[in-house]
């Protein structure tokens, strides 16, 4: 069996920190969360935060945000609409890849763990680091692309039925808990696209206005970049919006082999 050796900093230290509510609370939960700052050269530790429920909201990041209000300032994690929409409160809670705006926190038994995305590096304490995902994003070239030119001159009409085509993909936030979650992207992930980056360039080549198809099928006809997905299906399991990647990954491979037949 293989063995793996974590670098020296990547290694959880024993140490850390816990805060317990003061008085008297009712309902109260522990919070788990990970610790790390690069900046101090110090190795990531857990902090455990015990919270009144009956003074916090019912979300996971309503605990996160308390505890940084209330308790300790230097928490750092991503969040904007709090309603899983903008994809930026992405982590891995109780085990499981989702969005702290929509995971409520009676659906986690027991202790509550939070750690950042897993198979990133992590920029600060829950914040993982998108760069090279955001790189892959644009290497899709994620825009409408045409060579004729508009026929009406103002904009490229789509009827309902090729619109619907666009159901299931264009709801996609980018929060990149399939990707994370996808035991090929954590192995292959330098050169793999991942269901994330796939679904997204399924999403032009089921475009009806979209006039790069041959194109868009050349760049991803690659061992590599389309081809590690096994259909473990870990990507459908987790997607907090509900979508299919895996399937998105089974159409683009679809188009290939008609292509060529
Ligand atoms: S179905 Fe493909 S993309 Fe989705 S988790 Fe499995 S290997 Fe990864
Ligand atoms: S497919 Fe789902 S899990 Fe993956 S990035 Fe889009 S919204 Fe997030
Ligand atoms: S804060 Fe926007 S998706 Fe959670």
């Amino acid at each position: 069996m293989a063995e793996f050796t974590l670098p020296k900093n990547s290694v959880i230290s024993k140490k850390g920190k816990a805060y317990k509510v003061e008085g008297k609370a009712g309902r109260t939960k522990s919070f788990k969360v990970y610790r790390y700052d690069p900046d101090t050269g110090q190795n990531p530790r857990y902090d455990t935060y015990e919270l009144n429920l009956d003074e916090c909201g019912p979300m996971v990041l309503d605990a996160l945000i308390k505890i940084k209000n209330e308790v300790d300032p230097s928490l750092t994690f991503r969040r904007s609409c709090r309603e899983g929409i903008c994809g930026s409160c992405s982590m891995n809670i109780g085990g499981r890849n989702g969005l702290a705006c929509t995971t409520a926190i009676e659906d986690v038994k027991g202790e509550v763990r939070i750690t950042p995305l897993p198979h990133c590096d992590v920029v600060k304490d829950l914040v993982p680091d998108f760069t090279h995902l955001y790189a892959q994003y644009a290497s899709i070239q994620p825009w409408l692309k045409t060579a004729t030119p508009d026929p009406s001159g103002k904009e490229r009409l789509q009827s309902p039925e090729d619109r619907e085509h666009l159901n299931g993909l264009y709801e996609c936030i980018l929060c990149f808990c399939c990707s994370t979650s996808c035991p090929s992207y954590w192995w292959n992930g330098d050169r793999f696209l991942g269901p994330a980056i796939l679904l997204q360039a399924y999403r032009w080549l089921a475009d009806s206005r979209d006039e790069m198809t041959g194109e868009r099928l050349d760049q991803l006809e690659d061992p590599f970049r389309l081809y590690r997905c096994h259909t473990i299906m870990n990507c459908a399991n987790v997607c907090p919006k509900g979508l299919n990647p895996a399937k998105a990954i089974a159409e683009t491979k679809k188009m290939i082999a008609e292509r060529a037949a």
